[in-house]
């Protein structure tokens, strides 16, 4: 490495936390003025690494070096003053504040007297155009989708106007569009001389700005390329060791009976009644029959997902299980009769923070347990133990706590716990965000074994590649209408297309 436009170096990195060593002794070197993305499977230790360059964490053995001289970040604000600014996988966001308050949490302008909001206000509505969002900067910041959520926290990293930014995973919540504004932004910010490490399991997306690229594997660097030498193969082979490739969608069988009946479905926007984001859809799903919903972000998709597990409220139409229409059961209710739903929001819906592994995947089917009154921990453990190999979750054992997990494998326990309850039709939203590839493949693989068993599966995505390596059909969703339907022949671009999307290749 020319270490001359390495402004930021980490030296013979070791974390270790209990008996897990999730560093190894790692070099990694910030270039100045570019993009080193930095690339490994779901624990391989890249935001731990990254906690330890923005003072979240301190390494246990291993120094920082900075323009040459070593430096010690005890807190994330001498990181700050170092200007060094990251944007976390989690979001950190206080979902009871504003969106404008979030942005200035800890660093408030203030002025003779007490915080300056109108300054504050104006700088918020500054960025949040930069990244063409369109939310008030007075909005609560718990109203928003996820997506919008995770743009507020990339503003809130801009407006610290670092030199160092860290984006660890940024664009898992949004649709190609943002990513596009994303994109232009990092342009912009090398361009004026700031670094920045980017991480993300989109690896296609990744490589667009790439400069360098680092390769963790268990804790260890096993390889660095500068972006000539890089392609999507040699980031792969690396990551897993071996040639790889999603594969392509499950081969035909025969479909049972209707599993799942959507019929005319009308939901209106909250905030705007007058609005319906799903307007008069209608769509079914057979035992066995994988369905991918496609569409932007806003087409509907959530809210169609969300009506049939019995969150939120449509305004017509409706929805049978098993010919069976659905009333007013309680969510879980739905559960119980064989609806699942991974939310699009693990934070929020997902999982319980306080919880252990096990107990977060059998939290939604603990009635399974119950006999007599007695909770079966022989058989509660026995399925976290076979949930955990099935969606390969890289966790010690079930006893570990859910916060203890990388990203990748907290959102594999929320599939899993979704499968724990033995639906009948499986709904998914946007499932695979922040999962690594190999992971990606096996809970594709999985979830075509139940649908050989008869379980129906709605996919929703925005990525199109995932259309492709899963569905038997595809159903393109387009301002809360279906605007097309493919096999899974059909050509990408159409696909696209039909989602408003504009193809460039
Ligand atoms: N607070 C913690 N306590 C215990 N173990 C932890 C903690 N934070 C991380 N780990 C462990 O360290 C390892 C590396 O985790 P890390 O979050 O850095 O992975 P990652 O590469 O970011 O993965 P992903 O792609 O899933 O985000 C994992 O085995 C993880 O379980
Ligand atoms: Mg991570």
């Amino acid at each position: 490495m020319n270490t001359d436009d390495v402004v930021l170096h980490a030296r013979d990195i070791v974390k270790t936390y209990g008996g897990t060593r999730a560093l190894k002794g790692v070099d990694f070197g910030v270039h100045r003025g570019q993009v080193t993305t930095l690339f490994g499977e779901n624990g391989a230790g890249k935001s731990t690494l990254m906690k330890i360059l923005s003072g979240v964490e301190q390494p246990t053995s291993g120094s920082i070096i900075l323009d040459g001289q070593p430096v010690t970040f005890a807190t994330t604000n001498d990181a700050r003053d170092h200007g060094i600014a990251i944007i976390h996988q989690e979001l950190s966001l206080a979902p009871n504040l504003s969106v404008r308050d979030n942005i200035f949490l800890g660093r408030e302008i203030t002025r003779a007297g007490g915080v300056d909001y109108a300054e504050e206000t104006r700088q918020a509505a500054a960025l949040l155009a930069d990244l063409r969002l369109d939310v008030s900067p007075a909005a609560m910041v718990g109203d928003l989708r996820v997506g919008q959520q995770q743009i507020v926290e990339i503003a809130r990293a801009l407006s610290i106007d670092a030199r160092i930014l860290i984006m660890d995973e940024p664009t898992s919540a949004l649709a190609a569009k943002e990513v596009e504004i994303l994109f232009g932004i990092i342009e912009e910010h090398t361009a004026r001389g700031v670094s920045l490490v980017y991480i993300s399991h989109h690896l296609e997306e990744a490589l667009q700005v790439t400069d360098h690229a680092v390769v963790l594997r268990d804790g260890t660097m096993t390889a660095r390329g500068d972006r000539e030498e890089i392609d999507l193969a040699w980031i792969v082979q690396h990551m897993v060791g071996e040639h790889f490739d999603l594969g392509s969608p499950p081969e035909g069988h025969a479909f049972g009976d209707p599993v799942l009946e959507i019929q005319d479905l009308t939901v209106r926007d909250p905030e705007n009644p007058e609005r319906a984001v799903v307007d008069e859809l209608s769509l079914t799903v057979r035992e066995g029959e994988i369905v991918c919903l496609y569409g932007l972000m806003g087409a509907g998709r959530t809210e169609v997902l969300e009506a049939v597990a019995g969150r939120g409220r449509i305004a017509g139409g409706r929805i049978l299980y098993r010919g069976q229409q659905l009333g007013p059961e309680s969510i879980g209710e739905r559960i119980a009769m064989g609806i699942g739903l991974v939310p699009e929001d693990r934070q929020r819906d997902g999982l319980v923070q306080t919880m252990s592994v096990g107990q977060n995947l059998t939290l939604s089917s603990i009635r399974q347990f119950l006999t007599r009154g007695f909770l079966s921990r022989r058989k509660e453990t026995a399925l976290a133990d076979g949930l955990i190999r099935d969606v390969t979750v890289k966790a010690p054992g079930p006893q570990t706590p859910i916060g203890s997990l990388s990203g990748g494998n907290q959102q594999k326990v929320v599939i899993g716990k979704a499968l724990a309850t033995g639906p009948g039709v499986m709904l998914l939203d946007e499932p695979s965000r922040g999962i690594d590839i190999g992971a990606k493949a096996e809970v594709f693989g999985l979830l075509a074994d139940r649908a050989r068993e008869g379980l129906g599966v709605v996919y929703s995505t925005s990525e199109v590649e995932e259309c492709f390596s899963i569905a038997h059909r595809i159903v393109v969703l387009r301002r809360g209408r279906i605007s097309a339907e493919f096999g899974p022949d059909a050509a990408k671009s159409d696909v696209m297309a039909a989602s408003g999307e504009v193809v460039t290749s």
